[in-house]
């Protein structure tokens, strides 16, 4: 733990702490006290000195800081690495730039505010400061290319679980892995990578998640939605972050364990929106209607025509037809 999250621990909104009982525990001097002070309140800390009495914590600034998010993590690989930007282009952006310099594997890349945040198939993705998740996860080993649909089904399964963990309320998840609720987009994720035949270089595996946001009286109303509205509550992004760095470390492990993703799959079903429902699939070999019937194996979209043939879908755009 960082001397910055020792101080943390050590200071409370209830009470001042001595300086001389935190230098005491920390086995630093009192001005390196300080000095954390000083740059604690530079990421946004409100903390009062007083004279004869100490330190007191007014207020934690509502910032996914890894001074925050590092003391609650139990992972094994997912953030062992944890870059923090206030502002960049797209996190996706940094982490290829980051796995160019040889970045560890589990780095997370976390920014309050994306000023080109992409979607899959070539859309913008919207981060306002402060209000939304835009992280991207960088891994290197263990599955095989025919694996990566099923991991990104699996990511999708992660942050439903952890947004269910945090907040209660239970998303849909709609092929190949968007994050639904009330039938208004939640969040996505997108999944990038560099694989030679059989074997994959690097992943670099994004979600999107509108949390505190506001759509209502915007040109996404009716289309997106956060879980700000979804509940009537704020939620504190850096629980649903950890909770989402936890669950992501778990698919992790399953994945490179050779313990496969079906378990995600099975998962993905039950919380799938498209099931049963008449939709049409964007591809690039043009459009596709059918019944939604599921999901196989390798994480392809089970499509049923009227003639009751299936046909297996590798990637697409799927709505739901509306019934007349
Ligand atoms: C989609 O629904 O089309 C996927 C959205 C993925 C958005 C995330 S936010 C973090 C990362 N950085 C990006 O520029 N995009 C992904």
């Amino acid at each position: 733990m960082s001397v910055e999250a020792r101080i943390l621990s050590e200071i409370s909104e209830e009470h001042y702490s001595s300086g001389e009982d935190i230098s005491r525990k920390l086995n630093i001097s009192r001005s390196a006290v300080w000095k954390h002070i000083v740059k604690l309140r530079q990421q946004g800390y409100e903390i009062e000195a007083a004279p004869r009495h100490g330190y007191r914590l007014v207020r934690r600034p509502d910032k996914l800081l890894p001074v925050e998010i590092i003391p609650q993590l139990k992972t094994e690989k997912v953030g062992g690495r944890l870059v923090y930007l206030e502002e960049t282009g797209s996190t996706a952006d940094e982490a290829r730039e980051l796995i160019g310099r040889g970045t560890l594997e589990g780095t997370v890349v976390i920014a309050e505010k994306q000023l080109s945040g992409r979607g899959r198939m070539g859309r913008q993705w919207l981060t306002p400061p402060g209000e939304a998740i835009a992280i991207s996860v960088v891994l290197y080993s263990g599955i095989a290319p025919t694996q990566a649909p099923l991991l990104s089904l699996s990511t999708a399964v992660a942050a439903a679980r952890a947004v269910s963990a945090v907040t209660g309320i239970e998303p849909q998840l709609k092929w190949p892995n968007d994050i639904y609720y009330g039938g208004r987009k939640l969040g996505g994720v997108l999944v990038e990578m560099s694989a030679e035949l059989d074997r994959i270089k690097w992943i670099i595996d994004s979600i999107g998640l509108n949390v505190n946001n506001r759509f209502s009286g915007t040109p996404l109303e009716g289309k997106a939605t956060s879980i700000y509205e979804a509940t009537g509550a704020r939620v504190s992004r850096t629980s649903l972050l950890v909770a989402l760095l936890q669950e992501l470390d778990r698919v992790w492990s399953q994945a490179v364990s050779g313990g496969g993703l079906e378990p995600y799959r099975v998962e993905f079903e039950r919380l799938d929106m498209l099931q049963g429902k008449t939709v049409s699939v964007k591809t690039t070999d043009g459009a596709i209607s059918g019944t939604a019937a599921g999901i196989n194996t390798d994480g392809r979209l089970l499509l049923r025509g009227s003639d009751d043939n299936i046909t297996e879908l590798f990637s697409g755009e799927a709505s739901i037809v509306a019934q007349m």
